[in-house]
């Protein structure tokens, strides 16, 4: 079996985005800032096929001063899940963005990824808010 991590366009997330994070929803898959130069897309592709995607770019939070990039449409393919690609992928950003001279990732977390993020060392500021069709969302970040 192969996996491999690569920087991808923007559309060829948009399957997997629409799969995992806009199912039943009138959302677009599409989010702006998707063509911006400084926006990073990051495949995880098991034997060829992508299985895990995420999104990270360049977005002023006033709760934050370091330099920093959000994290959007993070998503692993329903088949492949708990299958730890999801953390390598965020471990490979890091490393990428660490580069950049970038010192903190955040993002709006969904309630059922809380979980998920704070293993990987991302802790929650602020309290519970709605996202419109999506649900209860909080605010988490990491320092990198
Ligand atoms: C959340 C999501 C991205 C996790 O991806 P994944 O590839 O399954 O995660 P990993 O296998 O890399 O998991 C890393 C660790 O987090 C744990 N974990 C993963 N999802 C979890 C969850 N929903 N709740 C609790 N723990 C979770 C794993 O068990 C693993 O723990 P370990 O290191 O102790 O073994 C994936 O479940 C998903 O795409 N969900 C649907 C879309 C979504 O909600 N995206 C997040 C939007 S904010």
């Amino acid at each position: 079996m192969s996996v491999e991590i690569k920087l991808i366009a923007a559309p060829e997330t948009y399957a997997l985005r629409k799969q995992e994070l806009r199912k039943n929803m009138t959302l677009s898959e599409k989010i702006p800032g998707d063509f911006e130069e400084s926006t990073l897309h990051l495949g995880l592709y098991e034997n060829n096929k992508l299985a895990c995607i995420a999104t990270f770019m360049p977005a002023e939070n006033d709760l934050f001063k370091e330099n920093q990039y959000r994290l959007r449409g993070m998503a692993t393919d329903e088949k492949h899940q708990k299958k730890g690609y999801g953390k390598a992928v965020l471990l490979k950003a890091e490393e990428i963005l660490k580069e950049k001279g970038i010192d903190l990732i955040w993002c709006n977390a969904r309630v059922v990824a809380l979980d998920f993020y704070k293993k990987l060392g991302y802790e929650i500021i602020g309290g519970e808010f709605d996202i419109p069709q999506i649900g209860g969302h909080y605010v988490m970040f990491k320092n990198i």
